[in-house]
């Protein structure tokens, strides 16, 4: 995810882009980078945040320009993977959000070509296109090149020479601002609110060239598209979170998105590339913190189920005082941040035990990468709340996609299975937005828990770890004593704690231990405890042993800690809220641990 504004106009081009793009830090803030049309096109970029570029700006003379907030993707933080990007002759400057799925055999068939390349960045090879294309006209160039491009982008370009800035979109979001005599292009209404509150929303595959007189929009086969603009109510208070009233919030419904990203690239490379996933490994084992551990623990029951190679977990913070044994697993390091010191040391000390090691992170260029041989990115986007939610299910959705290709390459998946299970996985991000179209509901339930003091969490199997990180959550950010168990657990202690003021949240999936939850939720009942029961939306019997039931969308079972997770972020966070709790930074915790 990354941030974009364009401007075209009669103020001086850098005030607006500079302050417009503060505004979309929250989409991105390793590096960033402006450009403005002068006499020549002069861009200004560097590594680090926003406020970091401005402090060393040299003037920007000219009243139209682009400028860009970057969370990487493709090429660590730095400044020459910064963007704005300049073609060879230095007439064009471009932006881009979004991720290039065929930007090596482009930029080799470029190269080839006598096209030089000063990034490591996918986006680089669209202004060498844009170059060759360019017969006079900007847009059509932009259209062309972009029929080249498989993936998704939202694009802002500027030409020497030119008042017009370009712009297109595919799967990435852009909105028009609409002025007198100055006209803009966001990637969200909250840059240009102070400015503005006219918009035009632009949809998929549309493109629009925008000058200080003018916004003109064209649909994909380049036909014009004429559209009544909206008047936006937000004032710039409201969208510093995009009209959510929490990083949370925003984060849990960015969930459909960041899957999608997760998935993009990395589903199609199950069964091609070289990976020490295809290596010779007997087993395998997870090392994280926290929520990520959490995941790791769902990972070892998809790689068990799935290929049937052993998988162990090791708490990163235990595993370099560990013993160690004699075995040689594949070592998969789970760390959203990549800056956990716990789960580097365990990076360390898996590599000088001798293991091949695999992190699993949603952040480009952080300091795991460069511990391991191998690294799977999340593309989750950045995430500011303290409490993971949107990189756990996409560290859940890395783990499946490994799973698989543990599966394939180790012989025990076969093709008609793997095509079964990857168009499942296709199909989350709409599931999951199914469980959002339930928020009111799940809102509703926190009537159940909102004023006890401790609550259980009770799963099994694959949703034994969804439970724990449902209780979590739970505690992090409502202050509530939470505890997950594994249901069949109750009865050996937990059980004399049960009474009416302890409420129990209860996950029972229809799968082959549906059976046993129901009996453990009788033994629940019988002590009167509520029972707050999460099980497919069309299960009819739940209702007989649950004082309430929340559903979720009948996937296979394999794929439920998904939905569940999101349904008790959702409880987590609306229990927080009714509390009023500070849920975005709670007390004593910190987003990365960079302390053992
Ligand atoms: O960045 P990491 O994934 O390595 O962080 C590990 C934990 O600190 C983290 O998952 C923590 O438990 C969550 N923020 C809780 O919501």
């Amino acid at each position: 995810m990354c941030g974009i504004v364009g401007y075209s106009g009669s103020r001086q081009a850098v005030e607006v882009l500079i302050d417009a793009l503060k505004r979309l830090e929250y989409r991105g803030y390793d590096s960033a980078g402006i450009a403005v049309c002068g006499k020549e096109l002069q861009v200004h970029k560097d590594k680090g945040e926003i406020a970091g570029l401005e402090e060393t700006l040299p003037m920007l003379k000219g009243t139209v320009g682009i400028s860009h907030t970057r969370w990487a993707t493709c090429g660590r933080p730095s400044k020459n993977n910064a963007h704005p990007f300049v073609d060879c002759r230095g007439k064009f400057a471009l932006v881009h959000n979004g991720i290039i799925e065929n930007h090596i055999a482009l930029r080799k068939e470029l190269q080839a070509r006598g096209h030089k390349f000063t990034s490591e960045t996918d986006t680089e090879v669209l202004v060498h296109l844009l170059e060759e294309n360019f017969k006079g006209d900007t847009h059509e160039a932009l259209l062309e090149s972009l029929k080249k491009v498989k993936g998704t982008y939202a694009v802002a370009v500027i030409r020497l020479g030119s008042k017009e800035v370009v712009a297109a979109r595919k799967e990435n979001p852009l909105v028009i601002g609409l002025g007198v005599g100055e006209n803009f292009v966001a990637s969200d209404v909250t840059a240009l609110l102070n400015y503005t509150n006219n918009v035009l929303y632009m949809m998929d595959g549309e493109s629009a060239v925008i000058t200080p007189g003018s916004v003109k929009l064209f649909n994909e086969s380049g036909g014009r598209v004429e559209r009544e603009p909206t008047l936006v109510s937000w004032t710039v208070e409201d969208a510093e979170k995009g009209g959510f009233d929490h990083f949370m919030l925003k984060e849990i419904f960015e969930g459909p998105s960041a899957i999608h990203n997760t998935l993009l690239g990395n589903l199609n490379e199950i069964v091609t590339g070289d990976s020490i996933i295809d290596s010779n490994f007997s087993s395998v084992k997870i090392i994280a913190c926290g929520s990520s551990y959490h995941a790791a623990m769902v990972g070892k029951y998809l790689i068990e189920t799935i290929s049937s190679i052993p998988t162990t977990l090791e708490f990163a913070s235990e595993y370099r005082y560990s013993s160690g044994a004699k075995e040689m697993p594949l070592v998969i390091l789970v760390s959203q941040s990549g800056e956990t010191a716990d789960t580097l040391a365990a990076a360390r000390e898996a590599r000088r035990r001798g293991c091949q090691t695999l992190a699993i992170t949603n952040v480009v260029g952080s300091t795991i990468t460069r511990e391991v041989d191998e690294v799977f990115y999340t593309h989750a986007g950045p995430e500011i709340c303290v409490a993971a939610t949107k990189t756990y299910i996409t560290q859940l959705m890395a783990l499946y996609v490994l799973g698989m290709r543990i599966g394939h390459s180790h012989g025990a998946l076969s093709h008609d299975a793997l095509r079964l299970l990857r168009s499942e996985l296709r199909s989350m991000p709409q599931y999951v937005r199914e469980v959002l179209e339930n928020a009111a509901a799940i809102e509703e339930a926190t009537d159940m828990i909102v004023n006890a003091r401790d609550v259980f969490f009770i799963g099994r199997n694959i949703n034994y770890p969804t439970v724990l990180e449902g209780a979590l959550k739970l505690k992090e950010i409502s202050y509530i004593h939470a505890e997950g168990y594994a249901a069949g657990e109750l009865k050996h202690g937990p059980l004399a704690l049960l009474n009416p003021d302890m409420p129990v949240v209860a996950v029972c999936i229809r799968d082959h231990t549906y059976e046993k939850m129901l009996a453990n939720l009788t033994e629940v009942a019988a002590r009167d405890s509520p029972v707050l029961a999460i099980g497919y939306d069309d299960d009819t019997e739940l209702s007989s042993v649950a004082n309430r039931v929340i559903g979720i969308p009948k996937v296979k079972p394999i794929f439920t800690p998904v939905l569940i997770a999101v349904t008790l972020q959702l409880l987590a966070y609306y229990t927080a809220r009714r509390k009023g709790c500070p849920i975005d930074k709670p007390r004593n915790l910190a987003k990365s641990v960079t302390v053992e």
